[in-house]
């Protein structure tokens, strides 16, 4: 096995693997710091995983940077959350060139304050060639929201249609997902959430429905890569059955 395999079976590698980032502040209260400094820490670790998880072979990585609830934090953490982004996003554009990433976002930008709004912006523009992985940040997203969204998309197409009781069957749930905010982004396949809670808390709802969860109890800024390659590890052995036997599936 090289050092940057975490399996033998590559067909057992997640092509999407989604992480919710959590335990920042309690990483940071452990050390008699504030929170911020606990984000601080985890946007480090985050830059790390976005290398490992591309070394690893994972296509798309999407990283719950900040849901629609986080607005409720307090103002302060959300303008620190908020800096950090336009701040750090400049910064790590060079790495995602050298490690040919492609940045995109799941969510709704638009409220983002003006100077983190840029350097999504660019940051995307920047890196829209790229073809080794996809860095998908999940800012200002909700699995509720998208999938609000998506229905009232599906609405305005059944009533364009002008046989609506042959549209309302055509509306199959892969169709419902071609309205969806992730029409372009691969099913996901691994869920991992560290910090030691066992909530998905509106993150990838959707795919949520068929997705290996994986909960570590590691605070994220302590997440390593031997962390990720655990979870990967645990991926493989899990039998995938979409509702059939596993007789089915292995036959
Ligand atoms: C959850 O931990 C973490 C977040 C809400 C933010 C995640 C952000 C980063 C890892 C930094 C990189 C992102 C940006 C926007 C630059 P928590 O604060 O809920 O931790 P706790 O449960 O221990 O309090």
């Amino acid at each position: 096995m090289s050092p940057s395999t975490p399996m033998d079976q590559s067909n057992s590698l997640p092509c999407h693997v989604g992480i919710v980032m959590d335990g920042n502040g309690r990483w940071a209260k452990a050390r008699g710091k504030g929170r911020l400094e606990g984000h601080k820490q985890g946007a480090k670790v985050a830059r790390n995983v976005v290398e490992w998880a591309k070394n690893f072979g994972v296509r798309q990585l999407s990283l719950y940077a900040f849901s629609t609830e986080n607005w409720d934090r307090p103002k302060l953490e959300v303008r620190g959350l908020m800096s950090l982004l336009s701040i750090l996003l400049p910064r790590t554009l060079p790495e995602m060139m050298q490690n040919d990433v492609r940045f995109r976002v799941l969510g709704d930008i638009s409220p983002l304050p003006g100077s983190a709004k840029r350097a999504v912006e660019n940051a995307m523009s920047e890196t829209k060639g790229n073809t080794g992985m996809d860095l998908i940040l999940c800012l200002n997203y909700g699995g509720q929201q998208e999938i609000l969204a998506a229905a009232r998309t599906a609405c305005e197409w059944v009533a364009g249609q002008d046989d609506r009781e042959s549209a309302w069957k055509a509306l199959t749930p892969d169709r419902f997902r071609s309205m969806m905010w992730r029409h372009d982004v691969a099913p996901l396949d691994l869920l991992i959430r560290t910090g030691g809670e066992r909530r998905i808390s509106n993150f990838h709802l959707w795919d949520a429905a068929y997705a290996e969860l994986y909960f570590s109890d590691v605070y994220w800024p302590d997440f390593s890569k031997q962390d990720l390659k655990d979870a990967l590890n645990d991926y493989a052995s899990r039998e995938r059955r979409y509702g059939k036997t596993g007789e089915q599936v292995s036959s």
